[in-house]
Order: C-alpha cells, then structure tokens, then sequence
C-alpha cells in the first residue's frame, strides 16, 4: 500500500511517534502483508495475521485493532534490508484473550506477559521491557535508516506466564520505506542459525564414562554400574579389589555391575581397564566409604514431565529398560524416579478412580500403592536388574502436591518401607507441608528451624535405613535453602519453581544460581529443577522440547557447567538423533560429573552475554560462553575474566575438538541462544607437550 508521508501515517499511528526520514515520499507496508510462515511462533503454533494467536480478533486493553500480527513467545521474524528502510512502528502488548481463560487456569503467576524488541545489525534499537496482560499496551518506534537486516522478537515475559499466555500483539505494526527499499523476510539466514547434532559418533575404542567416585556409607549395599561405550566386545577389569578391606565387594564382568559393601570407612583406590578389538582405556576409581554420599550429581530420568499423574509401574518400567538399551546409561545415566502419584489419592478414590480406591496404609501405616503399582518391590529389583537405581517421591505433608498420601506423621515407617523396597532416592516436595507451616508460624516471622525441621526429622530416618537413600529437597528455594540444606540433612535441594520449555524460563532458573557455588560441593547440590529436553509433555500434550536446539544445547550446558542432577523428563524410547546426541556427549557430561565439584561461577554478564566458568579436578576449567540474543554474534570470552592468562589450549567440548592455543582470550561465533562450550588447559598444564605433537 503506498501512501504519502505525513499526515496519513500519522493518523493511523494513534499513540506513536513517528519520526521524518528526510525522504520526501514514503511507503507504509504492514506486518500483516508480509508471508508470516517467516515469522516463528512458541507453543508450536502459528502466527495470524490480522488475528491473536488464538484467531481472535486482535484486542490490547480497550481497544481492537484491525491492523497487525498476534503471535505466541517465543517468536521470530527476521529480514533482509538494503538500508532504505526507515522506521517500524507497533503498538505492542498482551493479547485480551488470555484473560478469558477458564478460571482453573488462573491460578498463581499463570497469566500473560511478553517482551517485544527490534534488533537491527546486531544492536537492540527498541525495547518494550515486560508487559503482563493487564499492563497498558506500549507504542514502539525502531529508527532503521541504513539496517542491512533487522529481527522482530516477542519473548517470553517471565516464569509461567509467558509460557502459557505469552500472547504477544504486534498490533498496527508497519514499516515505513524510503522510495524503493527493499525488505524481505528470511527464514533460514545464517545469523538464524540452529546447530544440528554437534556430537561427534561414538568411538569404537573403549571409554570409560560416568563420575571417578562413588560415596557409599559403612555397611551399606553398593550399586554401582561402571558405564563403558566402544565397540562391543568390551572387557572390562576392576584391580585393587583383593585388598582385605574389600573382600565383601564383588565385580561382575557381565553386567559390569560392583556390589556388595565394605565395614570401614575410607579411600578405596581401584583401577578400572576397559579392552576390546579397537584398543585399550583405564581410569583410576576411588570407592569413598563414609557418610557422604552423590559425590557428583545424580544423573538420571524423573516421571513428571512426561507422565505427571498417570504414571504406571509399567511405565517405569519401559523407562528403565529404554535407560539400557538406548545407550544412556553407558554414558552414566542411572537413575529412574518416580514423582507423585504412585501412592493412593483418596479424593480420586472417593470420586470413583478405582486404582485409587480403598485405604491408603495397610495396618502397621505403611504405604499401599495405587494399583497401577502392584509391587513396589518387584518393581524396584527390576530396575536394580539393569545396574540402575530406583527414586521415589512424597510429602512432608499429609498430601503431596497431586493430593496424594504424604508422609506427615508417617516419617519413620515411610523410610523403613522405602528402605525395604530397595529404594535409591527420595524427592520430598513440600506442598502439603505448607498447611502445617503455616499454622506453627502464624502471627510471628518464621525462622530457618521452621522450614528446615519437616527435613530434618525424615533425613534422620533416611539415616537410620540399612541403605543409602539420596535426599532431595523440593521447596522451590524458599528460606535460603541454599545456606540450610546441607545442615538439615540434603543431597539435593530445589533452588527454584517448576521448569518449563521456555527460553527465558530456563535463563531464569540459572539466575537462582548466581550465589550457589558458595554452598555446593562434592555430595551437595543445588538444584533449578529436572530437564526439559527431547520429547516430553509439560502440559500440551507429547511434545519436541518447545526449546529451540540452540537453547537446549544452553541447557545442558548450563546444567553441566552448575553441577545440577540431571534428571530427564522426555521418553527415553522416543529419542531424536538430536535429542542422543545432547545427552551422550562424554566431554560435557564429564563436566557434571567431574570430581573437583566446583560449581561453575558467573565471570560476565550482560545483556548479551554470560560467560560462566570453573576448575576442574585435572587443573584444567571449562567455561560456557551464552549468547543471550536470538541471532549470530561473534562473542570474546577474554581469559582474564575468569583469572587465567597467558597461552592456553582450548578444545571444543559439543565437537570434541581442538580450537588450539589462544593468547589472552578466545572469539567464537555463537549462535541465537546457544552456549559454546570450552575446555581450557592453561600453559602450566600440557601445552608443551601439545605444541610438541602438532
Ligand atoms: C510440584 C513439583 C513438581 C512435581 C509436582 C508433583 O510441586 O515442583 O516437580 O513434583 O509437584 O505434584
């Protein structure tokens, strides 16, 4: 549509300045008339035109627009332009629409909010800041006189909000040209790059993966699977196992499996030799018995994001048998939890579910399952079958999250049950708890003590068991847990509410991070919630992550580099190539599992960037370097940020290979949301002996 500059633009533009490009004639196209198949859109659905996202008429505050895009965060549009084009202008907000969700829906923090910026030649030339659905929709105006390309984002607003109703308007959205500028929408420019698979194949040489240690306390059964990859046949030798302190441990060559136990507390150094037709690999183990125990965080897979309350003993059990035989537990991954809702719902019991039906304990008060899990024991030996370990969740309160039968009152014998099916790891959610809460601290500030007290008094009982049962502590963050945690009894503690498959919500969760290093180390872990990677279900049904590749390679980075428990959420028999390579990457699992435990710290942060950073137990580091804007950018990780200096030899931990030797700092192209992730060797390490072999 061509019109004259000036008054007609103006009119149009209720609320929005537009400013003059000095061009005597102009043209306005809008937003709408471009091809919006361009233009990508969260929640795996589709931009509208002249519509909200929910094909609704397009309506910000009082007022309906017959102009512009709906779209739902995260969402993208990128153009090529030759320098002509002048100016965009939007009126920008949350969409109506979501304020008519179903009541049930609107609860907490769910509902809307969203972010809208213009990014022209890698700068941000405007910035909506976050808008929530009941905010005055925001005029934006973009000067884009000599852009050669030029990205429209609508993100996400903040936790849950945007996730759900990140109902993004670009209403009245236009361009206005210089005579004869070009603009086209791209959707696969190279500054919009998504990395594929980076993981190199598997090599057919042995290699032994997962941690270098393993913490077991005096007495207590060992379960370990040493987890090796290469081409089979691979045998695999534990020496040192001859000492008289260890006569009670056993190695089984077929399953690859330690068992077994030891009396006396100490350092039990072992070597671990792996052969098979290709080569040869060994590996020191020290066997660490004494009281702590998840000496590297636990690794493994968690019910919830994919099956929430319909959870079965079947299910679990596919899960563990997908566990073996996808391959990833011969990169370390062990364990199988099951969240809420294998205990009984009496409330779903009453309204007719009959797997819920009848009492809830037996008549010593000891659990009795829903029927979808028949026998917790079998169960969990069929798990052990595999070399792998069995979690479980409940309560401080009387119900859990779902309302299901928690544990208040029933500590003791809940333990001893968990303890007698052979049960591995307990994720003890809160919820219910917070009746009781609140009751004992009414009317007054509450302390530490008051939030730490349900979890003392179950750590102690978890202490009393004759086996080891990891305590993982689900309260969202709340009272500091970082500074308690450990105190009260914790492996793990839940630094932060529930992840969802969102940019901004995983950004979110690492700010939760920022001060964690000074609490974590070896057998203490903060925790920003299970994963969302690969093919799962939180809450739309099953889903591919609704994270971009890019963001889930930040992810994992990120959970790697801050030695967070790595528990999947996705189907672990419906893995995309991408989705294997991202969890079968031994150079980054290595990161999480590295036995120094040192927390990655945050060394660079702004707007664009994070650059986090740690030592590693070889005196080598690794560093992430995150680009928080959505395209290409060529980021300088300076080493001099995180303390090192002079020469270093850098490898590149995705592709496992080397990027040679850098002096002072490294510049390295990153895609929109990606992570790059670095190995560094300073000087004083093997540089020599590297130089010597180029
Ligand atoms: C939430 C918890 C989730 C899941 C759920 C089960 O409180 O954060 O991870 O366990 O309860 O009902």
């Amino acid at each position: 549509m061509r019109v004259g500059y000036g008054w007609l633009v103006m009119g149009a533009l209720a609320g929005c300045t537009v400013f003059g490009t000095g061009a005597s004639a102009a043209e306005v196209k809008y937003l709408d008339e471009f091809d919006l198949s361009a233009m990508s859109c969260g929640m795996g659905a589709k931009a509208q035109a002249r519509r909200s996202i929910l094909g609704k008429p397009l309506r910000l505050g009082d007022k309906t627009y017959e102009r512009g895009v709906g779209t739902h965060s995260e969402s993208l549009m990128f153009f090529r332009a030759d320098g002509r084009v002048a100016a965009f202008d939007a009126v920008v907000g949350v969409d109506r629409e979501t304020q008519e969700y179903p009541a049930s829906w609107r609860t907490g923090k769910n509902w809307g909010s969203c972010s809208f910026r213009v990014y022209a030649d890698g700068r941000k030339v405007c910035d909506s800041g976050v808008i929530k659905e009941k905010d005055a929709p925001k005029p934006l105006h973009a000067d884009l006189e000599g852009a050669q390309w030029i990205l429209l984002e609508c993100s996400d607003g903040g936790f849950w909000a945007g996730y759900l109703c990140g109902h993004g308007d670009w209403a009245d959205a236009r361009f206005t040209f210089n005579d004869g500028a070009k603009l086209e929408p791209v959707k696969d420019d190279p500054l919009l790059d998504q990395w594929g698979v980076l993981t190199p194949p598997e090599a057919q040489e042995p290699r032994i993966n997962g941690a270098a240690v393993w913490g077991v306390r005096p007495g207590h059964p060992i379960l370990y699977r040493i987890p090796v990859t290469g081409r089979s046949p691979v045998t695999l030798t534990v020496e040192g196992l001859k000492a008289e302190k260890l006569k009670g441990v056993k190695f089984d060559p077929q399953t690859r499996l330690l068992s077994g136990s030891v009396a006396e507390a100490g350092d039990y150094e072992l070597v671990l030799k792996a052969e098979n037709a290709k080569g040869k690999a060994e590996r020191k183990f020290t066997l660490k018995v004494g009281e702590k125990i998840a000496l590297t965080p636990p690794m493994g897979w968690n019910s919830w994001n994919i099956y929430g309350g319909s959870v079965t003993d079947a299910k679990v059990r596919e899960i563990a048998r997908g566990m073996h035989e996808s391959g990833l537990a011969d990169h370390g991954w062990a364990y199988v939890n099951i969240d809420d809702w294998w205990m009984k719902n009496s409330g779903a019991g009453e309204k007719g579910n009959a797997d819920h039906a009848g009492p809830v304990r037996d008549a010593e008060g000891r659990f009795i399952p829903q029927a979808k899990f028949p026998d917790m024991k079998a169960l969990a030996d069929y798990v052990h079958g595999f070399g792998l370990k069995i979690g479980i969740y409940s309560s401080p309160g009387d119900k859990t999250c779902g309302g299901c039968e928690g544990s208040l009152g029933h500590e003791a014998i809940d333990a001893k049950t968990w303890a007698d099916w052979g049960i591995d790891y307990l994720k003890h959610d809160w919820c219910g708890y917070g009746k009781v809460f609140a009751k004992e601290t009414k009317g007054r500030k509450p302390t530490v003590d008051d939030y730490a007290k349900p979890y003392r008094l179950m750590s102690q009982c978890l202490r009393a068991q004759n086996r080891d049962i990891v305590h993982a502590f689900c309260q969202y963050g709340m009272g500091d847990v970082q500074s308690w945690g450990e105190a009260a009894g914790a492996q793990v503690w839940r630094s932060w509410g529930d992840l969802k498959d969102n940019w901004t919500c995983v950004l979110n969760a690492t700010e939760s991070y920022a001060e964690a290093y000074k609490y974590t180390r070896p057998g203490f872990w903060c925790d920003p919630d299970m994963m969302v990677v690969g093919y799962l279900d939180t809450d739309f049904g099953m889903h591919e992550s609704f994270l971009s590749n890019n963001e889930q390679y930040t992810h994992m980075s990120l959970w790697c580099l801050l030695n967070a428990p790595l528990l999947l959420g996705c189907d672990l028999n419906h893995m995309s190539d991408f989705t294997k390579g991202l969890l079968m990457n031994d150079d980054v699992l290595a990161l999480n599992q590295d036995t120094l435990g040192r927390q990655a710290e945050r060394v660079h942060h702004d707007e664009e960037t994070d650059i986090w950073w740690r030592p590693l137990e070889d005196g080598s580091s690794a560093a992430g370097i995150v680009n928080r804007y959505p395209f290409k950018r060529t980021v300088t990780f300076k080493f001099s940020e995180a303390g090192l200096s002079g020469e270093c030899w850098v490898q590149d931990l995705w592709r496992q290979k080397s990027l040679g030797l850098h002096r002072d700092g490294i510049a390295v192209d990153v895609p929109g949301h990606a992570t790059f992730m670095i190995r560094i060797e300073p000087d004083c390490i093997r540089c020599q002996e590297r130089r010597a072999r180029k």
